[in-house]
């Protein structure tokens, strides 16, 4: 059973970067709820977009909580400085480092929520052990990389056994790539309560695409 509320979260992944600013006031003002901000190093994934600058600029525009996505590896000697750049949420990936643990422990000690990110391949028996260490679990629904693919579907299962796991705990529970109005009822089904959604946001009329995926995701929450 979900115990969170429901939550949309635009990747800014898939904004106009020539005028960022703008397009984070505009999902704002369209009924978004978190800045879904994906960092990656050309590392641990094969992209780079961007990093502390970039958020540090970004965040005097608005008040809504920074969900930092960090598809870097190490992190670690990092999370201070995202924390200072504004983060609220910062996820890591359980695959970008030996000590989890550790991780998640750094981050609660800088005041931020601490979030853990699983590949496709990643199964969620990895969380187990550190599942009292976290307040966000992200089952990523693409490989992590780039904007714009495909929901890989055998992931529902996945969701429900993140859920399963989460029980009476208050963990939110959040899906990324390739989440549309189509499939945001079906995620949800599964047990999802944050939903990123990047090219399904940043095309047209940003209020009208948020409000789709929010109404498909609580017709079934
Ligand atoms: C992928 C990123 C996602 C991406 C989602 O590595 O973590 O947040 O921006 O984009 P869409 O919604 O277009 O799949
Ligand atoms: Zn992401």
């Amino acid at each position: 059973m979900k115990n969170r509320p429901l939550l949309i979260a635009p990747s800014i992944l898939a904004a106009d970067f020539a005028k960022l600013g703008e397009e984070v006031r505009a999902i704002e003002a369209g009924g978004a709820d978190w800045v879904h901000i994906d960092v990656m190093d050309g590392h641990f994934v094969p992209n780079i977009s961007f990093g502390f600058p970039v958020m540090q600029s970004l965040r005097p525009v608005t008040k809504m909580p920074f969900d930092v996505h960090l598809m870097i590896a190490p992190a670690d000697p990092y999370l201070a400085q995202f924390a200072a750049a504004g983060a609220d949420i910062i996820t890591v990936h359980a695959e970008a480092g030996p000590h989890l643990h550790r991780s998640l422990q750094a981050i609660r000690a800088l005041g931020k929520k601490a979030g853990v990110s699983l590949n496709p391949g990643t199964p969620v028996s990895v969380l187990e052990h550190v599942i009292d260490e976290l307040d966000l679990i992200l089952v990523m629904t693409v490989n992590p990389g780039f904007g714009g693919q495909g929901f890989i579907p055998s992931m529902l299962d996945k969701i429900r056994q993140a859920r399963a796991l989460i029980g009476g705990r208050a963990i939110d529970l959040q899906v990324d790539g390739g989440i549309t109005a189509k499939n945001a009822g079906e995620v949800a089904r599964a047990g999802a309560n944050v939903l990123v959604a990047g090219s399904a946001v940043f095309k047209g009329d940003y209020a009208a695409n948020i409000k789709a995926i929010r109404n498909a995701a609580a017709v079934t929450a």
